[in-house]
């Protein structure tokens, strides 16, 4: 584990490297506990570097057997090795030389994931961020590219495959039961997307033949056994392919594309070029297994790695400062791409919902940055929602105000000219000023500003004039290290409405740009007025959210009623609905925190109800709106002091009304939408048992009693309806014996699968209220827990902290105490997934001030430790400031 230095990185401080590593050879001879890398590397010395210049080469927690250039051994005096570094002096004189360096690393000892490791024995690596210096010593950073030749030795029998990147080579066996492979590499890469796996796995396989002709073997290695579960990824896969070349031009460029699932990953998967590396719950999916959700995320993470191959492989970053340049990039692309494949409505609102739910509270809090930062301790605490979510939604925008034709020319322009570059936003921005012959240096504050932007907007009409005036003004607080904020170019898409829901067309438009349907707000303050409107319109702001901010505007209860019935953008409808939700939910709260009942309007009961039964809307949209805001939407709508117990009281009381109003017309649909044909995890079956579901939530409360959920769990022929039965059970009926028969009969038809176990796991996290801690602290000790697997650490301790609003916000601070213990359990083994999981608490300034004052003590319990890895010193300390 690396431990905090103090040591601060500055973007402003880049600087090329010295040296050039053309070429990279690498020899593994693999032994569970004593790996020998010998690394052969083809050195040059860029022109106009010193002759005295020393090479230095980064290293985290290796063991220097020997060290030869030209084939001769240095002298101790030559070099100095410390725990992070390799400094060679007295080079050669000629300008290219051979480095040949052997290092020997204990993958079995390796807890931290990153690096070489192993997996339920099979030997995996994981390189992003800075993992390569962990196998060898090296010039670890991503503008560092050479063409890799790779030979992974090993015992057949243990390792019968050997896996590395680009195209398979000559492979052979050898004497005392070992073989041997080698793979070639043609795309000069950097460190971060070098990979190597071996073991003992099954696999399926099939091909592709690109747009041009060239035929690629795929490959999906998984857990012998478990084959059949890999078949949605590899359909997936080859629609990801198809996808990539019909909308962005881009085609696949080696012989073979290979997939592995390990059970042991800290992120979700690794796009390694030609062989990406998966957190096994984004490949493994079955009926039985797995839900509609996770069948969604295997199609997007597995378009995710892919689309890589071209924003991240083939044009990469220059440094980690521009990690959005690929993530974001390749965020929008992924988004895109599952948008085609399903609703793009109900798709963009489920961005909406992530986005609203993980990035804005990101920006709200004390770990705010730029979606470009400037600074860093430890850049594995940067791959954040900012940098992936916010740095899509700026790609989105560019789309926006560009146009989806110049977008496009934009993108084959950043292709043509950056490919095989180490490139930065700078790059990417230029391009589309290229493109459009647009200025779009305002427009870049999107990279450099944090938070999240507010616009405050009022509406004039003159029926004596015919105009319509919009009036905008958009603020941003300050955020760390920003004090003030400049204006923002920010594309609102727009319509205006009348009577009846008709679009009015205005006739012409003066003050600010516009620019079709679209607002381009670019002053701190700025008026649109529209003239020829002849009725007082009611204004759709933001369609498609079109930007990442929040409004606050004059719209009535009566206009986002007629926005969430009529607006022809579902987007709006929904966030509509939402705003008139959430203003009657953040009230409730306050009076049940003042010890008064909740009120409940019988207007949005009867908008609900509207919603959920018209038919001529997709099921999927319908459950969206009937799923109202979660408990921490809520507390993010209010803002500060937070009583977690009194929102729970508030969405309640208004689950509870609905249902009593609804209760005969949900359960005859309920009953409609039974669904008796085989399972099919396409979007219209996933939208229909997704209404099912939250109506089964809406009659299990109207009932009072467990006895449908109970019915629904026993007779489900998937996994979705099943999960969702067990969470109405343990969510509403905690303590009743038909909960505990479920979880046990769920337990004893899954305990061999640790996938599936996960769910168990979290559903009980998330019971709601005080004995939920209780129920962690012992599922701790269930023969299935342990804290070495970051999926089981995370359905437990991850689903407690960052889901279960009361039960981790206990009034008497015992959550937060239990995890920052536990926080210092996890440290100690893996820093990476600590450090993630700690930032549950980034909001724990918003909560009334006896919770406050709980959390601020656990957090400075975690913060006075001595020997803290540098990622939670990093957090800890940035969450406190
Ligand atoms: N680059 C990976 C992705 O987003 C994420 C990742 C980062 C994985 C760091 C492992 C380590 O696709
Ligand atoms: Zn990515």
């Amino acid at each position: 584990m690396r431990t905090d230095t103090g040591q601060v990185f500055h973007l402003e401080d880049y600087k090329p490297t010295d040296f050039l590593i053309p070429e990279t050879h690498l020899d593994f001879r693999l032994h569970p506990e004593r790996t020998i890398v010998k690394s052969t590397l083809k050195i040059e010395r860029r022109e106009g570097v010193a002759l005295d210049t020393p090479l230095i080469l980064d290293g985290d927690e290796l063991k220097l057997e020997s060290i030869c250039i030209d084939g001769v051994a240095l002298g101790d005096n030559t070099y100095v090795v410390t725990p992070d570094r390799l400094e060679i002096r007295g080079l050669p004189e000629a300008e290219t030389f051979t480095l040949e360096i052997t290092t020997e690393i204990n993958p079995t000892a390796n807890r931290q994931l990153t690096g070489l490791y192993r997996s339920s024995n099979v030997y995996c690596t994981q390189c992003e961020a800075e993992g390569f210096r962990r196998i060898t010593y090296y010039l670890d950073r991503p503008d560092l590219l050479s063409v890799y030749t790779v030979r992974v030795e090993a015992e057949t029998s243990a390792a019968p495959l050997l896996l590395s990147n680009g195209n398979p080579g000559e492979k052979g066996t050898l004497d005392d039961g070992r073989h041997f492979a080698i793979w070639h590499d043609p795309h000069p890469k950097p460190a971060y997307l070098f990979a190597l796996v071996a073991g003992d796995l099954g696999v399926i396989t099939d091909t592709f033949t690109t747009a041009s002709g060239r035929p690629v073997n795929l490959g999906i290695y998984v857990e012998h056994g478990k084959e059949s579960r890999a078949l949605y990824a590899m359909d997936a896969l080859k629609r990801s392919m198809a996808w990539d070349e019909e909308k962005f031009g881009r085609e696949y460029d080696l012989d073979v594309f290979n997939i592995v699932a390990v059970s042991d990953f800290n992120m979700g998967a690794m796009e390694n070029k030609g062989l990406n590396v998966f957190n096994d719950k984004y490949v493994l999916a079955e009926p039985d297994t797995a839900t509609d959700v996770d069948y969604a995320g295997i199609e997007a993470v597995i378009a995710h790695e892919y689309f890589h191959n071209w924003t991240g492989n083939r044009i990469t970053c220059r440094d980690w400062f521009q990690l959005c340049l690929k993530e974001g990039l390749t965020v929008y692309r992924d988004h895109e791409f599952s948008a085609d494949m399903r609703s793009r409505a109900v798709k963009r609102i489920a961005e909406v919902k992530g986005l609203k739910a993980h990035q804005f509270p990101e920006d709200a809090g004390p770990l705010a940055h730029p979606v470009r930062p400037r600074q860093f301790r430890e850049i594995n605490n940067f791959y954040t929602s900012t940098v992936y979510e916010k740095g899509s939604e700026v790609v989105r925008m560019i789309r926006t105000i560009l146009g989806a034709e110049t977008f496009r020319k934009g993108m084959d322009l950043y292709f043509e000219r950056h490919d095989g570059d180490a490139a930065t936003i700078e790059d990417f921005i230029k391009v589309f000023e290229d493109a459009s012959g647009e200025d779009l240096s305002q427009f870049a504050l999107w990279y450099d500003q944090a938070g999240t932007p507010n616009l405050a907007i009022t509406y004039d009409y003159d029926q004596a004039t015919k105009t319509f005036e919009i009036e905008i003004e958009q603020s941003l607080k300050p955020t760390p290290g920003q004090p003030s904020k400049k204006p923002m170019h920010i594309p609102i898409q727009f319509g205006l409405l009348g009577t009846k829901g008709r679009e009015i067309r205005p006739r012409a438009t003066k003050g600010g740009l516009v620019k079709d349907d679209v607002i381009h707000l670019r002053k701190r303050k700025e008026r649109f007025t529209f003239s020829g409107i002849t009725e007082r319109p009611v204004p759709s702001l933001l369609r498609g959210f079109s930007a990442p901010v929040t409004m606050t505007s004059e719209l009535t209860r009566s206009d986002l009623a007629f926005l969430a019935r009529n607006d022809r953008d579902e987007v709006t409808r929904w966030q509509a609905l939402t705003q008139l939700l959430n203003s009657k939910l953040t009230s409730n709260s306050k009076r049940v925190r003042g010890g008064k009942p909740a009120t409940i309007e019988s207007s949005s009961i009867r908008l609900l109800g509207e919603l959920a039964f018209n038919n001529a809307l997709d099921e999927a949209f319908r459950a969206l709106c009937l799923n109202v805001p979660s408990e921490s939407d809520i507390a993010r709508e209010l803002g500060a002091n937070i009583d977690p117990e009194a929102i729970l009281g508030s969405r309640d009381a208004l689950i509870l009304a609905v249902a009593e109003a609804h209760g005969e017309k949900f359960e005859q649909l309920y009953n409609e939408l039974e669904h008796h044909g085989a399972f099919n995890p396409d979007a219209a079956g996933a939208g229909r048992r997704s209404l099912r579901n939250v109506l089964l939530d809406y009659l299990s409360v109207a009932d009072g009693n467990p006895k449908r959920a109970s019915k629904q769990f026993k007779q489900a022929n998937n996994m979705t309806d099943r999960a969702a039965a067990l969470n109405v059970l343990v969510q509403r009926f905690g303590t009743s014996t038909a909960t505990n028969d479920a979880l046990q009969a769920f337990e004893a038809r899954y305990g061999n699968d640790a996938l599936v176990m996960d769910k168990w796991f979290v559903v009980q996290a998330m019971q709601p209220g005080e004995s939920a801690l209780g129920k962690v602290n012992e599922l701790m000790k269930h023969q299935l827990f342990s804290l070495d697997n970051p999926n089981r650490t995370r359905s437990l301790i991850g689903a407690f902290s960052s889901g279960n609003q009361t039960g981790f916000n206990r009034a008497d601070g015992k959550g937060y105490q239990f995890f920052a213990e536990t926080i210092l359990t996890i440290d100690k083994k893996n820093a990476q997934l600590a450090a993630r999981l700690l930032t549950a608490m980034r909001s724990w300034r918003s909560f009334e001030p006896e919770r406050r004052e709980h959390a601020r003590e656990a957090l400075a319990s975690i913060a006075s430790v001595a020997g803290l890895s540098t990622d939670v010193r990093d957090i800890v300390e940035r969450t406190l400031a």
